[in-house]
């Protein structure tokens, strides 16, 4: 139970939505240890930076940071400051060296022991643990969803990522891919449903792996495509997302799943990365753009109407004019709903730093990426302009940024819709006509 005399929890995520998601995992493991989650750095007993490290601006923007909780600390020396995630993963102990304010370091895999190391660090010793694990999932444990909208949460279906993208720190800060249950998934939905949510996004690095195996070991007893099916019959009104989606990866099954199953959104996020076979090679991809292309074909014809997002690099080792033109004529053949757009980062220790050079020198990563991004923005707003004047479906998820006469929501296809407030509130799902765009939102006006 929560009393005034509970010591506070402040969480800061940073990176993507599995931390979020490993956030509220804390969150809960934290609440057995009587701590209650509070909204301010200022106000708490124990700061915990759950950290990214997947771009070089991920971990500076976490460095930064620190720098800031270390003033907060020298003014309330009672304050205990942790690092979490990805980047406690990466650094280990030379994170302690380097930020001497810092009291634990814990990678993903370890969280179960945040009661005892913060214990350590109360006593004044420094408490480490970073060990990866084979098994963890954190089946079992009920996140809190301490700073949800109450409509729409994430559940981790499985950890870590077995490819070996090049470029990619993931797989060392994540360990190895893991699948947790289907039985506890399919019970975390189902809570989730009693208690009011309207969307959940399975999440994994690579979704389309998700397999558990029968007794024996051999014989797979839940595939993704088995999966989302059983989520989806859970409860229709419950709409379900799953991200991301490995373009080698991505069967015909799960489409025709999608297919039948109406509350299965209808935007799928598959990362091309780049358009050009010498750097899809290059980055270890295990595809080429010809089957790309051929997955993108099959969701045009098993699920018309689908929106297809992607991810993209600019920039990477040894690439060329003529391999950027690729991409974006690869942009253009898609016609992409919308897109993650990054320069290359080398990430130490990856395949890319050991054997490739970060040879494409600062200001033309920075042209190609704004061409890239250019180009998404003329390709996002032709995307959006068939909605202008038709009636589309939307989940309301909260206020709009600008107002509280205005809602926001998305629709199936993952787009954003800005609509007035009228009767509706936070979780209703209503029809409503957009009468303009921009490259970003649909408006009601
Ligand atoms: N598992 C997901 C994405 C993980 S990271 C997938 O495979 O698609 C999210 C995105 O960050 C990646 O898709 C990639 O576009 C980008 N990214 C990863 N490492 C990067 C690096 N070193 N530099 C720039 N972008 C990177
Ligand atoms: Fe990184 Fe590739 Fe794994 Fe995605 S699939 S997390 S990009 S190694
Ligand atoms: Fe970043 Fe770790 Fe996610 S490196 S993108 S927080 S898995």
């Amino acid at each position: 139970m929560t009393t005034s005399t509970s010591p506070l929890l402040y969480i800061e995520t940073y990176g993507c939505q599995m931390n979020v998601n490993d956030s509220e995992v804390v969150a809960s493991v934290m609440r057995e240890q009587g701590y209650a989650t509070c909204n301010a750095a200022e106000d708490a007993d124990l700061v915990l930076v759950n950290t990214c490290s997947v771009r070089e601006n991920a971990e500076l923007r976490v460095w930064r940071r620190l720098a800031e909780l270390r003033t907060l600390k020298r003014k309330n020396p009672r304050l205990m400051l942790g690092v979490i995630g990805c980047m406690a993963e990466r650094l280990k102990e030379k994170l302690l060296e380097q930020e001497q304010s810092v009291d634990l370091v814990v990678g993903p895999d370890a969280y179960r022991d945040l009661p005892h190391l913060v214990s350590l660090a109360r006593a004044g010793q420094k408490g480490v643990n970073v060990e990866l694990s084979r098994e963890e999932t954190y089946a079992e444990i009920a996140p809190v969803r301490y700073a949800s909208n109450g409509v729409a949460a994430f559940v981790s279906i499985m950890r870590g990522c077995n490819n070996a993208c090049s470029y990619c720190v993931v797989p060392y800060t994540r360990g190895a891919e893991r699948s947790r249950s289907a039985q506890s998934i399919l019970r975390e939905v189902q809570t989730l449903a009693d208690n009011g949510y309207k969307e959940v996004t399975l999440l994994g690095q690579n979704v389309n792996s998700y397999r558990t195996y029968a007794d024996d070991g051999k014989t797979v007893a839940c595939s993704f495509a088995q999966l989302l099916e059983e989520v989806s019959q859970l409860s229709p009104q419950m709409r379900i997302r799953f991200s991301t989606s490995h373009p080698k990866d991505m069967s015909n099954d799960v489409l025709h799943v999608m297919a039948k199953r109406s509350n299965i959104c209808r935007s799928i996020h598959l990362p091309a990365q780049s358009g050009s076979n010498r750097m899809l090679a290059l980055m270890n991809r295990s595809y080429t753009r010809e089957e790309y292309l051929d997955r993108i074909a099959a969701i045009r014809t098993i699920l018309p109407g689908c929106s297809i997002s992607t991810d993209l690099i600019a920039g990477f080792c040894s690439e060329t004019d003529d391999d950027h033109r690729q991409t974006l004529s690869l942009m253009r053949e898609v016609g992409f709903d919308f897109a993650f757009m990054f320069m290359y980062s080398e990430r130490p220790n990856t395949k890319a730093a050991r054997r490739y050079r970060d040879d494409v020198p600062e200001e033309v990563k920075t042209r190609r990426l704004n061409e890239i991004i250019a180009l998404q923005g003329e390709l996002s707003l032709k995307s959006k302009q068939p909605y202008v004047g038709k009636p589309v479906e939307v989940l309301a998820e909260g206020f709009s940024k600008k107002s509280k006469e205005q809602l926001f929501g998305r629709t199936s296809q993952n787009m954003v819709v800005v609509f007035p407030r009228g009767s509706h509130n936070a979780g209703d799902c209503l029809t409503v006509t957009p009468t303009r765009c921009t490259s970003a939102t649909l408006v009601v006006e």
